[in-house]
Formats: C-alpha cells, structure tokens, sequence
C-alpha cells in the first residue's frame, strides 16, 4: 500500500493529524451529509478491524486523496472515494480504487462494490472506465435511530 502509484500518489493508511485535509477534501468533493459527521464517521471506521481508511499523498506530502475501505466477509465495499478538485484526471482515482481492491483481495473478498448516488452520474463514467458495471438491484434500509431532518428550501 505504501509505494507510490503509476500516477505518483502515495496511498498510505490515514493517521490523526490527517482529519482536517481528508475533511476539506470531502467537502471539497461534495461527499459529506448533514447525517454523516466526517469525524465520527473516520472514527467509527478506525475502531473497525474489517475496515480501514487510505489517504493519498501527492509528491509534496499533501493529502489530496481518499478512499474508506470494509468487507463483511461477503463482499468488500468502498466508500469516499475523493481526488481534490485541483488534482482530478490525473490517474489518482484510478489508484485509490486499485488500492481498495487489492485491500479487499488481501482479505480474500471476491467482489468490490460501491454505491453511487444517483445524482452523482457523472462518476459512474469513471468506474466503467475501471472494468464497474452497473447492477440493477432495489436498495432498502431502515433508520436504527432518529433520521435526520430532511434539507430545507
Ligand atoms: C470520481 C473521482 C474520484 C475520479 O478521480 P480522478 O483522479 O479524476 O480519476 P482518474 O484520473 O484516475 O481517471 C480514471 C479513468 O476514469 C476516467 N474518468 C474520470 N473522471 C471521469 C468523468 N467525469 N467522466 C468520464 N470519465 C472519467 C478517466 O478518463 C480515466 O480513464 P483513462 O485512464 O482511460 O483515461 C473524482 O472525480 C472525484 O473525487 N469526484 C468527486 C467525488 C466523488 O464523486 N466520488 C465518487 C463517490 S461514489
């Protein structure tokens, strides 16, 4: 995990000085929701044995990249998946995801998945372009405690 990528980047394992960048970044990237606090989401993720959170440093030691990384033993998911807006296009997404997979296939998962929102169409161009497909399924869910206020006007 640690050798730089073809593109440069340096994925390594996120550490805790790090919150603040992987925070701007994910704002950066329009990821983050009013229901999911970027802080206690990375802590949640640290406590996890089956999951683990990867930043990507460009040359300069700047983290401009990041992706969450799970699996239940089923399958392995990725979450987070962000390139700083400055920096798109130049291979680090495609070296996140590569570094996501071969987590998942460290962990002997034979699938990698992701959700992506609907409205965010335009990256599911990005994961064809790394051999995704789209699967149609029906997702369901169930809140296990308050559900957030809907956005307002
Ligand atoms: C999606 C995202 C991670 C892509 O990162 P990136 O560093 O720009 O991607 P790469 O440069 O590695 O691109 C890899 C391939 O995908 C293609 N690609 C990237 N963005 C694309 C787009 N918007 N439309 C079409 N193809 C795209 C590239 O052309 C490239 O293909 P190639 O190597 O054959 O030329 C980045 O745009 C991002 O952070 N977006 C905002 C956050 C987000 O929506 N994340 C996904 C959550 S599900």
């Amino acid at each position: 995990v640690n050798a730089p990528s073809d593109s440069g980047l340096r994925i390594r394992p996120y550490r805790d000085p790090d919150q603040a960048a992987v925070v701007a970044l994910w704002r950066a990237c329009g990821l983050t929701r009013p229901w999911n606090d970027p802080a206690s989401d990375i802590a949640h993720c640290l406590k996890s044995r089956e999951a683990a959170l990867l930043v990507g440093e460009d040359a300069g030691g700047r983290v401009v990249a990041s992706v969450m990384v799970g699996q239940d033993g089923h399958r392995g998911w990725m979450y987070y998946v962000a390139v700083d807006p400055d920096r798109q296009k130049s291979g680090y997404g495609r070296a996140l995801v590569a570094a996501a997979e071969a987590w998942h296939n460290a962990r002997g998962v034979p699938k990698s998945m992701l959700l992506v929102r609907a409205e965010n169409a335009r990256v599911i161009a990005f994961y064809r372009a790394l051999g995704y497909e789209v699967e149609e399924r029906v997702l369901m869910t169930r809140w296990l405690k308050t559900p957030p206020a809907p956005p307002g006007p």
